[in-house]
């Protein structure tokens, strides 16, 4: 029988490419769906590209049944947290209400196993650190909510249907392809080591920290940075685990070990061999003073090693990256 096809909503986007350069160089046959509103074209380095919506319920029901499709890796989302505060009906419609259409279409053809990709933003201000796939969820923004509605509308398939998911809530995913073919090329970028390497570059003037004042060792707001290459070979044990059985399950996806601004802007200036320009400036809405990952569940389900746990080749390769998409601007 001919291999199953996997349809990747959202795999031109910066973590969606990623996980299917590698799964291409697995040799699984790719189908790409993607609108192209934040992801691009050149990105998808494997696999057919078909430009649409997530939510086009005709559309996605003839990909899965004319390309028979086997699992769906949906990535598709958008991601900004203060966006979010400031517009949440586009959080909960391209987030929410369009996993909820896919998921039908799912259904109604068969997929049965699914991978999403949810976030850390579902837990909150959490009381106790690590945070464990346990840890009570309780987000403090629309992007976190719109995602774990999304974790529960899967739930609550998988129990009243044959499917079956993993769910891998991500903590802070950065850094690039360490062979500098992709990387984060998100336009008006708000996540802190991509502006710092843009500050870095001079296609940004600063950075700010938002927030000195938080109760954390230095004052400012401490995250699990994760490798987007670590990122994506995640999926690609989920989709096996899935793939020989396993059952639904949830998964951080993070290495245990948090940093603060200030130690993430020392590392990409060190990095850079130049300081960064720097300032201050009061919280950002909807900002946790500390996440960091309890990571044992996901190496012990997926037999996962991470390799490239180093918060100074996460920021050289976001470094590399953005030299090579200035220099390309500049032609
Ligand atoms: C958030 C989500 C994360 C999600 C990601 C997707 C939360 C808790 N986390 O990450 O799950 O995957 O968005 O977009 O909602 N910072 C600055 N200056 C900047 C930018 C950021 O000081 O210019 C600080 C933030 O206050 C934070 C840290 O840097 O303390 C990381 O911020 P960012 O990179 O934007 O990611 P999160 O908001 O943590």
């Amino acid at each position: 029988m001919a291999q199953q096809g996997i349809l990747v909503t959202g795999g031109a986007g910066y973590i969606g490419s990623h996980v299917v350069r590698q799964l291409g160089e697995n040799g699984h046959r790719i189908v790409v769906l993607d609108n192209l509103s934040t992801g691009f074209k050149e990105a998808v380095l494997y696999g057919e590209l078909i430009i649409g919506n997530t939510g086009d319920r005709d559309l996605v029901t003839r990909i899965l049944k004319d390309h028979d499709i086997g699992a769906v890796m949906h990535f598709a989302a958008n991601i900004v947290v203060p966006e979010s505060v400031t517009d949440p009906m586009k959080y909960y419609g391209n987030n929410t209400c369009n996993t909820r259409n896919l998921l039908e279409c799912c259904q109604k053809t068969g997929v049965s196993n699914f991978i999403f990709s949810s976030t850390a933003a579902v837990y909150g201000i959490p009381d106790e650190l690590p945070v464990s796939e346990e840890t009570p969820v309780s987000p403090i923004n629309p992007y976190g909510t719109s995602k774990l509605m999304s974790e529960w509308m899967l739930r609550d398939l998988a129990t009243a249907s044959d499917l079956r998911y993993v769910i891998l809530r991500y903590f802070n995913v950065a850094g690039a392809n360490v062979e500098g073919q992709i990387g984060q090329s998100t336009p008006e970028a708000t996540h802190l080591i991509k502006v710092a390497c843009e500050v870095a570059t001079g296609a940004r003037d600063q950075v700010a920290i938002f927030g000195t004042d938080y109760p954390t060792e230095d004052g400012t707001g401490v995250r699990d940075y994760i490798h987007v290459d670590d990122l994506a070979s995640a999926h690609l044990k989920a989709l096996d685990y899935l793939q020989r059985g396993g059952g639904s399950t949830i998964l951080n996806c993070g290495y245990g070990s948090g940093f603060s601004v200030r130690e993430v802007l020392d590392t990409v200036a060190r990095c850079h061999g130049s300081p960064l320009n720097i300032v201050e400036e009061p919280r950002r809405a909807g900002d946790p003073p500390a996440l960091i990952a309890a990571a044992a569940k996901i190496r012990d389900t997926l037999n996962w090693h991470p390799q490239y746990n180093d918060l100074e080749l996460i920021a050289q390769t976001a470094l590399n990256w953005e030299k090579k998409v200035q220099a390309k601007k500049k032609g």
